[in-house]
């Protein structure tokens, strides 16, 4: 598949996926505390993304079972939520969450420190974060797609953190998985080169520990080999003829 060029009224619609997204993301972040299950979570999240007259874009996505995927500290990506596992005071959850607005995709995710957590996790939190900030000073047109992965991976490596390998970001738009994929490592090839109207879902995931992931027996958790803490931080990026634009982070207060 190529990779899509948006136009100017794709772009509008996109923008809306993603400021509805950024509020989803606010409103649940603000909801969590220690006790609450991750199926009150996923629950939350849904209504949220139903009361803007969008659809959760992970419901039944290959069949996912939930709105949103709900991650607890070894749990890299992919959580299911379930009405059994509760978050706890020094838990890191990470919250990843679609929705389609009018046709259109926005995909971002957090993670979030419950209560009191360790400086480590503390630190992880931050660095993955800075990863993605790292790695959007290259998404500009005429550079390479690779220039983004590959500061992303430096910049961790540098902390010494693990950064993953099996899971990229992508494209999005009218689907959820576009073209191209990115890794949040170096290659050794320069990736594409960035044209305005691209939009790109970037999304750094980062060990405290090794690289290596497993997949737990429910086909979807994935979890660090070494059961290490993972962060994961995303957003939905436009390129424009001025830099990047996060279409799922407006609130500049944030940045
Ligand atoms: N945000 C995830 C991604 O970018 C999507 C979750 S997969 C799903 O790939 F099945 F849960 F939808
Ligand atoms: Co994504």
């Amino acid at each position: 598949m190529p990779i899509t060029v948006k136009s100017p009224r794709e772009i509008e619609l996109m923008t809306e996926a993603g400021r509805i997204l950024e509020i989803v993301h606010n409103e649940l972040g603000k909801a969590l505390y220690p006790g609450m299950t991750t199926k009150e979570i996923d629950e939350l999240g849904e209504e949220i993304i139903r009361s803007y007259d969008c659809i959760p874009s992970f419901l039944d996505y290959n069949g996912y079972p939930a709105s949103i995927c709900v991650s607890v500290n070894d749990e890299v990506v992919h959580g299911i939520p379930s009405p059994h596992r509760f978050i706890r005071e020094g838990d890191i959850v990470s919250l990843d969450a679609g929705v389609i607005y009018k046709g259109y995709h926005s995909d971002a995710a957090r993670t979030h420190g419950i209560g009191r957590i360790s400086k480590e996790a503390e630190e992880l939190i931050r660095v993955t974060r800075e990863c993605f900030f790292e790695g959007i000073k290259y998404a500009r047109e005429g550079n390479h797609l690779f220039d983004i992965s590959a500061a992303i991976g430096r910049y961790a490596e540098s902390r010494g953190f693990g950064v993953v390998r099996d899971l990229c970001g992508h494209g999005i738009g009218t689907a959820l998985h576009e073209a191209p994929e990115i890794p949040n490592y170096e290659m050794n090839r320069k990736g594409v080169l960035l044209k305005a109207g691209m939009t790109l879902a970037i999304e750094p995931m980062i060990n405290i520990g090794g690289w290596e992931v497993d997949w737990l027996d429910d086909d979807w958790t994935v979890v660090t080999r070494d059961h290490s803490l993972s962060a994961h931080y995303e957003n939905t990026v436009l390129i424009t003829e001025n830099g990047p634009k996060l279409l799922s982070l407006t609130d500049t207060s944030e940045i």
